[in-house]
C-alpha cells in the first residue's frame, strides 16, 4: 500500500532554524545518497536495529509486488551503525517525497567514530504504518527480495548494495548478513552432489 507522510514530516521543524544539520543514513543512504551534502561521517545510534520489515511499493517493488526494505525497530542495548551526513535544509523536502511510502523524522542523538556526538535527523517506518510487512523467516523474505523490482531496480541490488556498504564500514550486522546469505544461496540454485 502507497501511504504519504509527506505532509506529516513538514510540520517537524526541529532542524528548520540551523544552517546545516546531520541526517542519518542506515539503509539506501549508505550507498546511494542522491543528493548534496556538506560532508559525511559514520557514526552509530544507540537503542535501534536495522530490520528489512518495511514493504517498498514505490522503489524497489510495485503496488502488486512489493519490495522489502529496511526502517528501525526500537531496540534496547542495539546499536546501529550508518553513515551521518552534513545537510542544508532544502534537501529535506525531496527526501520527504522520496521517503513518502511511510517514513516519519525522527531526532536522535548520533555517535561519531572519529569522536564527538550531535542531534540529528533520521527517517524511520514505524510498526503501525500501512506499508509495513514486520517479520518473517529469512528464506521468506530471501525469496521475496530475488523477485521484486521497482522503478529505482531490483530490489536484490538493494540488500546486495547495503551489505556491501556496510563491509566497507567494518559494521558487522548479522540480520543483513544472514539475509545476504539467504539470497545468495537462492540464486546459486541447488547443488549438484559430489560436484565439489
Ligand atoms: C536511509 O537511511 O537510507 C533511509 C532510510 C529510510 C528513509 C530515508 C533514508
Amino acid at each position: 500500500m502507497t501511504v504519504s507522510t509527506v505532509a506529516i514530516n513538514r510540520q517537524m521543524r526541529d532542524f528548520d532554524h540551523r544552517d546545516s544539520f546531520w541526517l542519518f543514513g542506515y539503509g539506501s543512504l549508505l550507498f546511494k545518497a542522491g543528493f548534496c551534502y556538506l560532508e559525511h561521517r559514520p557514526a552509530t545510534i544507540s537503542g535501534w536495529s536495522r530490520r528489512f520489515w518495511q514493504g517498498s511499493h514505490d522503489h524497489r517493488g510495485t503496488a502488486h509486488a512489493p519490495g522489502r526494505v529496511v526502517t528501525l525497530v526500537e531496540d534496547p542495548g542495539a546499536q546501529c551503525t550508518g553513515m551521518a551526513y552534513r545537510i542544508t535544509p532544502d534537501v529535506l523536502e525531496p527526501l520527504d517525497v522520496r521517503e513518502k511510502n511511510g517514513y516519519l523524522r525522527f531526532t536522535a542523538e548520533l555517535s561519531f567514530h572519529d569522536g564527538g556526538a550531535d542531534r540529528g535527523l533520521v527517517y524511520i517506518a514505524t510498526a503501525d504504518n500501512p506499508a509495513f510487512l514486520g517479520p518473517a523467516p529469512m528464506s521468506e523474505m530471501a525469496c521475496q527480495i530475488a523477485s521484486a523490482a521497482g522503478p529505482s531496480g531490483p530490489n536484490r541490488d538493494y540488500l546486495l548494495g547495503m551489505a556491501r556498504a556496510l563491509r566497507e564500514l567494518r559494521v558487522h550486522d548479522p540480520h543483513v548478513l544472514a539475509l545476504e546469505e539467504a539470497l545468495l544461496v537462492r540464486e546459486r540454485g541447488p547443488r549438484r552432489s559430489g560436484s565439489g
